[in-house]
Parts: structure tokens; C-alpha cells; sequence
């Protein structure tokens, strides 16, 4: 199993997890094709709708087994099959749901008859109903009572986000992590979030469609061992060489290091505030400092000052 870890491989997903006999992954998360006509250049993303199901079966049983005991396992999946995939988790592979999350975009959708399709299913199961890693602190954002309505009562630490999640918007051709040579790349910021709650530094997570190599590019950053997987020679060359670029060392702010700026991007993002509108604020510049602190595991508290020049920085 070692011979897999940290990197990318090309494989069909089902044949070469089909060989591993030990469970090593602590989270799985999973993107598939939607067979939907997307252009792949080796997988043909238009197949009978019986094939379709009887193949995710097999993908779906295939990370099963490489889960391990008290491991997490996400799947991304469009309309059309969203159902199917519920019922062969819970009914058919008995993995215990406790999300079943809507990621809402707002960005590239065009329609004129009917009203723009918007969203992707995003599931979250556990192999185990009772042990499993859920790190609310790393993911938790101020709530509602704390960023508008000045509520003393509010829980200081923040709230764990809902199941809606719609500050993420897709890879569009103008953004910088656009790889442009693969049809469908998730945004970095969603990884994060699935990878920091469903993880721990060190575990191994899993892409058995790893594509430009997204899930990787994240894991590797949170500290995180990974494995993935795509039939695509070329993608997989590509998405190496994304992971290699990545192992480049990283520019770090003068107070933060690249972790802690790569948080605080994401910071930004989760609360959908610019640095600017933070830094022209002081009581949010406050509140998004200590929830920074709480982000990063109260490892230490955070500077206001430091912060607000830390947030400098990314908006220029
Ligand atoms: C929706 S894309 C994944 C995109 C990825 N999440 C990203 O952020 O770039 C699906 C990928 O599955 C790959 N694929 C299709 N069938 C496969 C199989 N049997 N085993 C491994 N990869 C496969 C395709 O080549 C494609 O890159």
C-alpha cells in the first residue's frame, strides 16, 4: 500500500483499489463523471442508464473497502443520479449519511426557458455511526448572531457551517487555480473544507478521480497524505506536475506562514467578505481575528494588527 501514497495514479479506480488488500484511507472523497456528455478525453461521460448505476455500484464498493474502520467518505454527484447514489450507500454498502450537502454556484449558468440549474449534490457518509473525525473548530464561521446582529449570547467560537454551501464559486477560465486543460476542476476552497473537517494532519485521503488533481493540491497543503487515481494518462501527468509546482517552497507573509495566509484566504472566502471590507471594519477585523484562532486549533492568539496586515497583503 505504501507504494501508493502521495501520488497519482493512472489506473481505472475500480480495478486498481480491487487490488489493495488493507483499508488505508481515512477519508475518501469522490467526482465521479456525471454521464452527462462532459468531454473527457479518455472516459465517454455518456452511457445506458443501467450501465451508469451498475458501474457507480462498483466504483462505490470499491472505496468501501479501502475505508477504513473509522474513515469518511464525501461524493460529489449531479441530479440525475443523486438518488441512486444515497440508496446504494445506505441500503446496499450500510454507510451511515450525515450530510447530504447542496454546493450552490452562482457563476456561469445562462438560461432562458426554465430556471438555471445552480447546484451539486455533495453526500457525506461515515463507515462507522459513532467514531469518526468531524473538526468542527477548523471549519466553523462567525454566525449570524455575531455578524449582524451584535448578539451577546452568541457562541464566540462561531457555528460549524450549514449544509448549504454557496461561497464557492466553480473554477471559471479568469481564476488563477484554472489548470484550463481539464473540463471539470473543483475550487480548491470546498476541498479545504471537506479535507480539514474530515481529516487529521498525517491521514491519508483518497480521489479515485482525481482529474486536475484538486483534492491532492489540498491534502498536500493541510499536511495531509494522499492517493489519486485517474484512467487518464494525460491528466495524471498534468495533475503530477500540478503537485510537484505545489512542493515548491511557498511565499510566506512576514508574521504568518503559508498555512496560516492559505486559512485566512479561506477565512475570507467562507464568510464572503474582501480583505478590504474586513480591514474597513474593526469590529469584523476583531471578530474574524479570534475566529482565525479558532480555525487554527487555538495554537495561539492571533494580533489584530498582524491579521489586518496579513489581510493587507491579500488584497493587493
Ligand atoms: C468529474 S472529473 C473529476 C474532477 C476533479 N474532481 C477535479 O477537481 O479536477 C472525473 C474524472 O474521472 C476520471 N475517470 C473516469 N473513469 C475513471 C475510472 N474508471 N477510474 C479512474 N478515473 C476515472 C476522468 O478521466 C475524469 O478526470
Amino acid at each position: 500500500m505504501s507504494e501508493l501514497l502521495n501520488r497519482i495514479i493512472c489506473a481505472d479506480c475500480i480495478d486498481l483499489l480491487g487490488r489493495v488488500r488493507e483499508p488505508f484511507a481515512d477519508l475518501v472523497f469522490a467526482d465521479p463523471p456525471f454521464n452527462i456528455g462532459y468531454k473527457y478525453d479518455k472516459y465517454h461521460d455518456k452511457v445506458k442508464k443501467k450501465n451508469y448505476i451498475a458501474w457507480t455500484k462498483d466504483w462505490m464498493a470499491a472505496c468501501k473497502k479501502v475505508l477504513k474502520a473509522h474513515g469518511s467518505f464525501y461524493i460529489a454527484i449531479g441530479d440525475d443520479y443523486a438518488a441512486y447514489v444515497r440508496t446504494i450507500a445506505t441500503d446496499e454498502l450500510g454507510l451511515h449519511p450525515r450530510n447530504w450537502i447542496i454546493w450552490h454556484y452562482t457563476f456561469g449558468q445562462q438560461t432562458k426557458s426554465k430556471f438555471a440549474r445552480a447546484h451539486t449534490h455533495i453526500f457525506y457518509f461515515v463507515k462507522d455511526k459513532k467514531h469518526f473525525t468531524f473538526n468542527d473548530h477548523a471549519v466553523r464561521v462567525p454566525s449570524d448572531r455575531q455578524l449582524l446582529y451584535n448578539d451577546r449570547r452568541a457562541n464566540p467560537l462561531g457555528k460549524v457551517p450549514d449544509d448549504v454551501w454557496n461561497g464557492y464559486s466553480r473554477v471559471c477560465g479568469t481564476f488563477r487555480e484554472r489548470t484550463g486543460w481539464h473540463p471539470c476542476q473543483m475550487p480548491e476552497t470546498l476541498l479545504r473544507r471537506i479535507i480539514a473537517a474530515s481529516s487529521n494532519p498525517g491521514d491519508c485521503v483518497l480521489d479515485p478521480f482525481i482529474g486536475s488533481g484538486t483534492t491532492a493540491a489540498v491534502a498536500y497543503q493541510l499536511g495531509r497524505n494522499y492517493v489519486g487515481v485517474d484512467i487518464s494518462e494525460e491528466y495524471v501527468r498534468n495533475a503530477s506536475a500540478r503537485l510537484a509546482d505545489l512542493k515548491e517552497p511557498a511565499s510566506a507573509n512576514f508574521f504568518f506562514d503559508a498555512a496560516e495566509m492559505t486559512e485566512l484566504r479561506q477565512l475570507c472566502i467562507d464568510v464572503r467578505k474582501q480583505p478590504k471590507q474586513i480591514l474597513a471594519d474593526r469590529s469584523l477585523l476583531m471578530l474574524l481575528t479570534s475566529q482565525f484562532g479558532v480555525r487554527m486549533n487555538g495554537r495561539k492568539r492571533y494580533d489584530v494588527d498582524k491579521v489586518a496586515a496579513a489581510l493587507q497583503e491579500l488584497s493587493t
